[in-house]
């Protein structure tokens, strides 16, 4: 044995494998306005955390020449380190070795960091950048992609699955990340679609751009695929790095603390004449939001998807929580089939990582109209009415103005188990509201009147003196307390103490069949 030569051959084996596709290839990655596989890990754990695994493997094809071009790695770093100080696993997609191409041993790369993750309870985080399944091992190639949406759906409510999408990602590909539970994009650079602006102009005759069937924009906005819409990688990557402080590394855990902090003093400021005196005008949730948990801890979830539905993850007292809440700013902050499903999603999220869920309620109802009807808002609404019921998780309500009909029912309700429900002064829980009501139940009278106009506003402000308020459901104890706006973080910080040992379960069952 030569261990001189040896040891030189580790070394020319650490650079190959450093080099990934070459300086050219590096460059136009550059040029793209994207960082390369391993400059992203770098920018994602912490300085000098990262142990890689599988540097040196190589495919096994021999089809079209690729047994002459077999860079080591094979197109996607894999490995473990930590973000914050808590370990992690990462695979990410090298597009400068054959546009990071999935092959059969790219694909057994990427399960085996699915499989330890899964193995030792840690989180998750692909860095996709590829232009899909390597199209010379034919397929090979989506043999390896089913074993990894195998997994993906195997370690779901596991371990937290996070995808970061970094340049494109086609094909069948797209549903790695979107079995994944938080899908981040770039502006620019970052695509996804089933099938790519050609096809889509043979088959439907329209015209559309990358950009606008599939980027950043389209699947934050529109379709509500991705969850995070960042200006560059290193800007996604800082996003990942924050997000994962609010989850547990598995199931198993509880949320995670870290210190307390005082809310936002101005919003803190104005909560008690945050809810203006007129039903009908609208005021910014995330307002009651910032002015209750702590100080710059709001992490808002799929920002610019239903703006009717908020959700996202912050902290209180030093604990993770999840928020979900209605926006009065958008639809008036009605239930519709975006919201009601994007909500269903955070809530069961939220429930398999054990993240208590915090609940903000302000809701006329659902939306009205045929294009929710038949769309389906009884088989979405249902969705997030049914994540609420099963969630197990502590979950507390705080009622702050509307609370309509089958709406007040599903947005964490006592009835299905909540916790702990409370309710400002500026309530009103009611089975609709008042002007509804009274037309409805009072058709007859204003009809009959001499004025009706005068007997109309008569019979509102009986209706609103009667059910447009918090009292008739304290009395039933449907609300635990009726609280100045003021007090709510106080009482809401008590209430989350006190049930974080809860142990509540779900009748024993195969699983369950959610209303999909
Ligand atoms: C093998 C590939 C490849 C692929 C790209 N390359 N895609 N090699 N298999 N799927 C190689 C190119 O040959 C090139 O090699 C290098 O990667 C960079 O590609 P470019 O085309 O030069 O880059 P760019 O102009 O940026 O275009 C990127 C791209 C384009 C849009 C992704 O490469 C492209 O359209 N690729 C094919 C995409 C595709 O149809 N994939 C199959 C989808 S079906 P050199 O040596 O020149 O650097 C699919 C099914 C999955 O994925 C199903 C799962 C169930």
């Amino acid at each position: 044995m030569n261990r001189k030569r040896k040891f030189e051959e580790l070394e020319t084996w650490r650079e190959k494998s450093q080099k990934g596709g070459g300086a050219a290839r590096i460059k136009k990655q550059h040029d793209a306005g994207k960082l390369t596989a391993r400059e992203r890990i770098t920018l994602l754990l912490d300085k000098g955390s990262f142990e890689e695994l599988g540097a040196l493997v190589r495919h096994r094809s021999h089809d079209f020449g690729l047994d002459k071009q077999r860079y080591p790695g094979d197109g996607v770093v894999t490995g473990f380190g930590t973000v914050n100080g808590r370990p992690v696993y990462v695979y990410s997609q090298d597009f400068t070795v054959f546009g990071g191409s999935l092959s059969e041993t790219h694909a057994e790369k990427i399960c085996n960091i699915l499989d330890l993750a899964m193995k030792n309870g840690v989180p998750v985080i692909g860095l996709n950048d590829s232009g899909g399944a390597r199209i010379q091992e034919g397929v090979v190639s989506l043999g390896g992609y089913a074993e990894v949406f195998w997994r993906n759906s195997m370690a779901s409510g596991v371990v937290p699955q996070i995808s970061a999408i970094m340049g494109p990602c086609a094909g069948g590909a797209v549903y790695s990340p979107a079995i994944t539970d938080f899908t981040f994009m770039v502006k620019g650079t970052s695509f996804m679609f089933v099938t790519g602006p050609n096809v889509v102009k043979t088959v439907t005759h329209e015209e559309v751009t990358l950009e606008e069937l599939g980027g950043a924009l389209a699947h934050n906005t529109k379709s509500g695929v991705a969850h995070f819409m960042s200006e560059n990688d290193a800007g996604c990557i800082a996003e990942i790095r924050q997000l994962l402080a609010y989850l547990p590394s598995n199931c198993e855990e509880k949320a995670p603390m870290s210190a307390a902090a005082q809310p936002d003093e101005d919003a803190a400021a104005k909560l008690d004449t945050l809810v203006p005196e007129s039903p009908n005008k609208p005021y910014d949730m995330k307002e009651v939001v910032r002015g209750i948990v702590d100080g710059g801890s709001f992490m808002e979830v799929h920002a610019h998807y239903a703006e009717n539905m908020i959700v996202g993850f912050a902290r209180m007292d030093g604990r993770s929580i999840g928020v979900v809440a209605n926006q009065p700013l958008s639809l008036a902050g009605c239930l519709d089939i975006d919201g009601s499903v994007k909500g269903a999603r955070f809530v069961r999220f939220c429930d398999a990582f054990n993240i208590p869920l915090v609940v903000f309620e302000d809701v006329p109802g659902f939306l009205p109209g045929t294009e929710q009807e038949w769309g389906g808002i009884i088989r979405h609404g249902a969705k997030l009415l049914y994540a609420f019921c099963e969630a197990t998780v502590p979950k507390v309500t705080v009622i702050t103005r509307k609370a309509y009909g089958g709406a007040y029912d599903v947005m964490n309700s006592k009835h299905i188990r909540a916790d702990y429900n409370i309710a400002w002064p500026t309530a009103e829980i009611a089975v609709m509201g008042v002007k509804g009501a009274v037309e409805i139940i009072f058709r007859k009278e204003i009809a009959e009147a001499k004025d009706p106009e005068k007997k109309m506003a008569e019979l509102e402000s009986k209706y609103e003196e009667h059910f447009a308020n918090p009292w008739r459901a304290a009395e039933r104890g449907y609300v635990d307390d009726v609280v100045y706006p003021s007090e709510t973080r106080l009482k809401l910080i008590r209430a989350l103490n006190i049930v974080q040992s809860k142990a509540d379960h779900v009748p024993r069952k195969k699983h369950d069949n959610m209303p999909l």
